[in-house]
């Protein structure tokens, strides 16, 4: 999957600007003997690290299309087709989110595009004026909310949205490391005794480190009583709406004034794939539109230009990818991805369970799995230096991938199931590894007062 760690080195290449070109066979054969044996190979069976997938064939496909054809996506007038897949793409995943009224939506970069555009649409809907007048025109402090454990894209777009990343008020957890309501109440209380504009709450279906789900539908009602934002970032697991029987695991996703998902992660799209979706299309136009008399109007347009509905003003078609891999597969192969990976991931659960050397740090909801080393006596600094290790004895040789974290705040390993190439055989090696290390482990720390 890599080079063993000790061929790895991080340094910039040297070559100096080429001149003249050389033969395409040539640099291409270069490239890509370097590419696979130099690289980091994400689309591997061993892939057990961050949220990134084994892109489908057909997504592949779609992608070179897309750049051999270069579609404009900025105005419906110069991409008529390409537009219409877009908007039809995300149509059937507001669909699969439960929508039946009027929703509307985007594709973005990343999840980082749609928290950012999820947080500038929660901005303009509650204060319209900030949109021209700006932050200064609220007449308060601006205040978010999110869970400790929400992704970090959110304080980067507080601070591009100008409220400031104090701004994002992190939220304690509660005992299922979700975002914890009672706690939330009383920051919203405080900080309206202070003088403070509560807009939006943030919360997360799928965490980065550990795959919780906050709990949607208590969320929504805290929302309700505020007036607030509820956007639901759910760039990874917002992809459970794909399967029938484990849909249940995102439940309430559904009144979210606004979801992030990320086809490039759950939903094996090559890199970039993101979706800003909102019940409230007026709003979305209010937070991005801006009007440019050199842009190529529509005559008896239906659809938005996308540059109106975007953060972004060129665009890539980033949807082609899904929309093919929906029309070649269908849905139903989406259903049948997730509930495997479910498995696989609540089997390895099941072995960390029954492991003298590890233990859960939660229960899993989704494919994700966060454990750590058993012993309890141990300083924080060297719970977290076992863990390293552990993680530097499985990843060294370049074979496999899992990583070290922090779970609210405390040193964790983590794994998920994320490539579709993943089966039972490729989790047992991976148990086997863990089983080794864990060996040579309790030996050099037998003698030690852990
Ligand atoms: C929960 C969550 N939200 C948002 C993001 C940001 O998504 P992206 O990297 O696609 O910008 C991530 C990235 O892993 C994530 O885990």
């Amino acid at each position: 999957m890599q080079l063993p760690a000790e061929r790895r080195t991080y340094g910039p290449l040297s070559d100096s600007l080429p001149e003249s070109g050389e033969e395409p066979d040539k640099v291409l054969d270069e490239v890509c003997a370097r590419m696979v044996e130099e690289g980091f190979h994400v689309p591997s069976a061993n892939y057990f690290g961050l949220m990134n997938p084994t892109p489908t064939y057909m997504g592949v496909v779609g992608e070179a299309l897309v750049a051999a054809l270069n579609p404009q996506l900025a105005t419906l007038a110069r991409s008529q087709l390409a537009s219409k897949i877009e908007l039809e793409t995300v149509r059937w995943v507001g669909e699969r989110v439960g929508w039946n009224g009027p929703f509307s939506g985007t594709f973005t970069s990343g999840g980082n595009e749609a928290n950012f555009s999820g947080m500038a649409m929660a901005l303009a809907a509650k204060f319209p004026q900030a949109v021209e007048d700006g932050v200064a025109s609220i007449g308060g402090r601006a205040v978010a909310y999110a869970s400790a454990e929400s992704h970090h894209s959110l304080d980067k777009s507080a601070g591009l949205l100008g409220i400031g990343r104090k701004g994002l008020r992190r939220i304690p957890l509660n005992a299922k490391l979700q975002l914890d309501c009672r706690a939330l109440e009383e920051a919203i209380r405080q900080d309206l005794a202070a003088g403070a504009r509560p807009f939006s709450v943030i919360a997360t279906a799928g965490t980065t480190n550990c795959g919780t789900v906050d709990e949607l539908e208590d969320l929504s009602a805290t929302c309700h009583r505020h007036a607030l934002w509820l956007h639901v970032d759910g760039a990874y697991g917002a992809a459970a709406i794909f399967s029938d029987a484990h849909r249940h695991r995102v439940k309430g996703i559904e009144l979210a004034d606004s979801i992030t998902i990320d086809p490039h992660k759950w939903l094996a799209m090559p890199f970039a794939a993101g979706i800003v979706l909102t019940r409230h299309p007026e709003v979305l136009e209010r937070t991005f539109a801006v009007a440019a008399p050199y842009m190529p109007k529509a005559a008896g347009a239906k659809l938005p230009d996308n540059s109106r509905i975007s953060a972004q003003w060129t665009r890539r078609m980033n949807s082609l990818k899904l929309w093919i891999t929906l029309r070649v597969h269908g849905r139903k192969a989406y259903e049948e991805l997730i509930d495997r990976q479910m498995g696989l991931a609540l089997d390895f659960a099941e072995w960390v369970r029954a492991s003298d050397s590890f233990e859960l740090v939660a229960a899993p909801v989704l494919p994700i799995v966060a454990f750590q080393w058993k012993h309890r006596n141990l300083s924080p600094e060297q719970r977290a230096a076992i863990h390293n290790g552990i993680v530097e004895e499985i990843t060294g040789d370049g074979r496999r991938w899992i990583s070290e974290t922090q779970v609210n705040g405390r040193s964790a390993m983590r794994m998920m199931v994320i490539s579709y190439l993943t089966e039972e055989r490729h989790l047992g090696e991976l148990e086997a590894a863990l089983e080794r290390a864990a060996k040579r482990l309790s030996k050099e720390t037998a003698d030690v007062e852990l």
